[in-house]
C-alpha cells in the first residue's frame, strides 16, 4: 500500500490529522450463530484497510478511495444510503455517530461533526471474499471518528454502532462478530466471543506443524445479503414457535437439540405453527454449532488440533446441507482435501454464497496441497483459485 498520508496532501492539499488502520477477520469455527446470540471464534488477520482524515468547516463530507480512484461529496446533514457502495461505509457511521451525538445532548446542540470532514481510504483485503473488508472500513472510520472528535466511545460501542450502521446503509442485517473482531483483534490470539453477553476471553492460536489457508472461490452470487437476511428471518420463525412452548427462550442461543426436535421437526410439527422444513433444518444447525464452538474451543486448549479440524468439517457439512449457505464452488474447495491427511479440517467461511474456504494444513504440505486444489478447481470450474496466508493480527488502531 502507498503511504496514507502522501495520498492525503495530494488529494486536499493539507495534512490528515490521523491514520487509522483496521484489520479484516477470519473464524475458525462458530457460523451464523452471532445473531443467534451464540459463540464464534474470529481473530482479526494482516490484511487491513487504512483511512486518513481531518476536519473541514463547510458541512460536507470529502471522501476519496485510493484503490478504485473515485471521489465521491456529499453535504453532512440528512444521508440518506448512497448508490455506491463504499460510500455507505463511511456516511452510514457518520449518521450513527449523529444518532448518538443527538442522544447524548439534544438535536439543537451543535456537533463539530456537522461541519464535515475530508476522508481517503486505501486497504488490501480482498474485496467479496468473505474476509470483512466492509466492517474494516466502518471500524476505521468510527475509530478516527472518535478519536478526531473526542466523542468517547468504548470499543464495544463502536462495535455495535457500525453493525447498526451496516443494517441501515448497507441493507445486511448482520451480526456483531465481525465489527468485534475488527476493533478488539491481538496478535496471534483468537477471541471466543458470546454473542449473547458480549463476553470474551482470547487464546493463543498453536497449531503447531500446520498453518492456516484461505482457498478463496473469487466468485461471490448475487443473493448472498438477500438470503442472509432470509436465514436470520426463518432462525427467528423457529424461535417463534419454540417459544408458545417454552416461553423462556428468547434466541436460538437459549433452546436444547431436544426442544428443537420435539417442537420443530416435520414429524411433530403440527399444522398450527405451519413453518417449513427448512426452518427446523436452519434451527438444527444453528443449535448444533453453538454447541460445536464450545467443543472446540476445549480441543484447542488440550492441544488436540485433530479433534478441532474434525468439527470444521462438520461445520460445514451443516453449512451446505442444512443452513444451505455454501454454493458449488466451496463444496468443490471443501471436497478436494476432506480425505487429505495433511488438513485437518476446511469449512467455508463467513457469510457463504462464495468468498474462501478456510484450511488447516500441515506446513510442509502447503505448496503441494495449492497445487492440487488449485488444478481441481480450475477444472470444475470456470475460475481461477486464489490463494491467501495470513496471520493473526492487532485490531483497529492509530498508525
Ligand atoms: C457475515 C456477517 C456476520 C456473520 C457471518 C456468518 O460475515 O457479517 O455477522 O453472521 O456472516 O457467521
Amino acid at each position: 500500500m502507498q503511504d496514507i498520508r502522501v495520498s492525503f496532501q495530494q488529494l486536499f492539499s493539507s495534512s490528515a490529522s490521523l491514520v487509522v488502520q483496521s484489520p479484516g477477520r477470519i473464524n475458525l469455527i462458530g457460523e451464523h450463530t452471532d445473531y443467534n446470540n451464540g459463540f464464534v471464534l474470529p481473530a482479526a488477520i494482516d490484511k487491513c484497510v487504512q483511512v486518513a482524515i481531518a476536519k473541514r468547516t463547510d458541512g460536507t463530507i470529502h471522501m476519496h478511495a485510493i484503490d478504485l480512484q473515485e471521489s465521491v461529496i456529499v453535504p453532512v446533514i440528512a444521508m440518506q444510503p448512497h448508490a455506491t457502495s463504499w460510500v455507505n461505509y463511511i456516511i452510514g457511521v457518520v449518521v450513527q455517530v449523529q444518532k448518538y451525538n443527538t442522544s447524548k445532548s439534544g438535536s439543537n446542540a451543535s456537533h463539530e461533526i456537522d461541519k464535515g470532514f475530508d476522508i481517503c481510504i486505501q486497504g488490501d483485503i480482498p474485496i467479496g471474499a468473505g474476509l470483512s473488508s466492509s466492517a474494516a472500513v466502518e471500524c476505521a472510520v468510527i475509530f478516527a471518528l472518535n478519536e478526531m472528535y473526542q466523542l468517547g466511545l468504548t470499543t464495544m460501542q463502536m462495535a455495535l454502532m457500525t453493525q447498526q450502521s451496516e443494517h441501515e446503509f448497507a441493507g445486511v442485517k448482520c451480526g456483531i462478530m465481525d465489527m468485534f473482531a475488527s476493533l478488539h483483534g491481538k496478535s496471534n490470539q483468537v477471541i471466543l466471543l458470546d454473542c449473547g453477553s458480549l463476553q470474551h476471553s482470547y487464546y493463543p492460536l498453536d497449531l503447531k506443524d500446520y498453518q492456516i489457508i484461505l482457498f478463496d472461490t473469487q466468485i461471490k452470487h448475487a443473493l448472498a445479503s438477500s438470503e442472509y437476511n432470509t436465514r436470520r428471518m426463518e432462525c427467528e420463525q423457529g424461535v417463534g414457535v419454540l417459544q408458545q412452548k417454552y416461553p423462556s427462550i428468547k434466541t436460538l442461543r437459549d433452546a436444547s437439540k431436544q426442544q428443537v426436535e420435539q417442537c420443530l421437526a416435520p414429524k411433530n410439527n403440527d399444522a398450527k405453527n405451519a413453518i417449513s422444513d427448512k426452518v427446523y433444518q436452519r434451527c438444527k444447525y444453528v443449535v448444533d454449532e453453538i454447541e460445536r464452538v464450545q467443543l472446540a474451543v476445549k480441543d484447542l486448549l488440550a492441544g488436540d488440533i485433530k479433534a478441532f479440524g474434525q468439527k470444521m468439517y462438520e461445520t460445514h457439512e451443516g453449512l451446505s446441507k442444512l443452513y444451505e449457505v455454501s454454493c458449488r464452488e466451496l463444496d468443490i474447495l471443501v471436497n478436494a482435501v476432506k480425505d487429505n491427511p495433511h488438513v485437518l479440517g476446511a469449512r467455508m467461511m463467513g457469510g457463504g454464497f462464495g468468498g474462501c474456504t478456510i484450511n488447516i494444513i500441515k506446513k510442509s504440505k502447503v505448496q503441494a496441497i495449492i497445487h492440487q486444489v488449485a488444478e481441481v478447481y480450475a477444472q470444475q470450474t470456470a475460475h481461477t483459485l486464489k490463494v491467501h496466508q495470513v496471520k493473526i493480527a492487532q485490531g483497529t488502531h492509530i498508525k
